[in-house]
């Protein structure tokens, strides 16, 4: 039995980052160069920027995650890196550094969509059961993914407009708090509480489909139209309402999918997966649902990280699947 060890490269938005994975589960390094500081004047992600400082930082990432595993590029059995989706210029930098190292030293390469990394990041804390049921809630992307085995993703459901990060970055930056916004709105609702009446988007029957366009803008209407009649809204009740319109939505749509599609487990994947009002509210629905385990990754695998890149790229290494030298950065790369 030989050991397999990846090398992963995640760049596809605003963290430079670099892991070393062993086996597809544990993680020997794990690298995050976060370029949060230099969006926040900005108030989101200059893609510009963002290439810049992945160029500046990619060199040293790796160097930090092979040196702090204590290994040699000769001890790698692949590489591993987020072929898309993401912002093209910054996936480009990722894309570019592991096709070069995996032809200088000769190790197969294999390109990992970020969203299966979101999801492969619960491997890296237990071991996944199907079929099985994944919520993605992140900046980019809302989804729920059903997955009869490894590797095998089919989208039930997905939002029609915005992702439920991004919803919660324009909110707070309606509130002028600074960028990333969901962690400042997730510490003031617990503040608050959620006493404005804002609309949940259940869409039709049985639908699994999101959108959250409608209740950023009854936000923005809520405060405006108070400023006009000269009344105050307090931001922590704002925040609190509107925390729990989000998480109510996620987590009974989740609940219902998971109850008809009668899954094992159910993977919590994301940047918004660190939401405590989420977190709290999914653990206690799940109670009622005993024989599905419901798994919450820690924080530091919630927002982007390498360590999922190799863990996704662990499963599909062993699925055989390579990828060529003519590899390319895949802004609007299908799950
Ligand atoms: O997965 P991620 O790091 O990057 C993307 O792939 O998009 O997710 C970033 C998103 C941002 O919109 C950020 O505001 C949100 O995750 N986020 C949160 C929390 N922590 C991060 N949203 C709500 N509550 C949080 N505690
Ligand atoms: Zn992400």
């Amino acid at each position: 039995f030989k050991n397999v060890y990846i090398l992963a490269i995640e760049t596809s938005c605003d963290e430079t980052a670099a892991a070393v994975i062993k086996n597809g589960n544990e993680i020997v390094s794990n690298v995050v160069a976060s370029q949060i500081e230099s969006h926040k004047r900005f108030g989101g992600v200059v893609p510009e920027i963002a290439s810049r400082h992945h160029v500046e930082q990619i060199t040293l990432v790796l160097e930090e995650a092979m040196q702090q595993a204590e290994l040699t590029y000769k001890d790698l059995s692949a590489i591993a890196v987020t072929e898309g989706p993401g912002l093209v210029g910054a996936l480009l930098i990722g894309v570019n550094a592991a096709k070069a190292l995996a032809f200088a030293h000769g190790i197969p390469l294999i390109g990992v969509h970020h969203i299966a990394g979101h999801i492969y990041a619960n491997q890296l804390i237990t071991e996944l059961k199907f079929p099985l049921l994944s919520l993605v809630v992140s900046g980019g992307h809302t989804e729920l993914v059903y997955m009869e085995e490894h590797g095998s993703f089919e989208v039930i459901g997905e939002t029609l407009d915005d992702a439920a990060g991004e919803a919660y970055d324009k909110v707070a930056r309606t509130l002028n708090m600074p960028y990333p916004g969901g962690p400042h709105i997730d510490r003031l609702a617990h503040e608050g509480e959620p006493v404005l009446n804002l609309p949940r988007a259940w869409l039709e029957e049985g639908s699994y489909h999101f959108s959250f366009s409608g209740l950023k803008s009854a936000v923005i209407n809520t405060l405006h139209n108070a400023k006009q009649k000269g009344e105050v809204i307090e931001a922590k009740d704002l925040a609190a309402s509107f925390q729990q319109s989000v998480v109510e939505v996620l987590v009974e749509k989740t609940y219902r999918a998971a109850n008809e599609y009668k899954v094992h487990q159910v993977l919590l994947a994301g940047g918004v997966a660190a939401n405590k009002g989420l977190r709290t509210a999914l653990t206690a629905r799940f109670k009622e649902m005993p024989d599905t385990e419901l798994v919450i990754p820690p924080l530091y695998l919630c927002t982007d990280n390498a360590a999922m890149i190799g863990a996704a790229g662990h499963m599909l290494f062993q699925k055989g699947r390579r990828g060529s030298m003519s590899m390319n950065a895949n802004p609007g790369l299908e799950l």
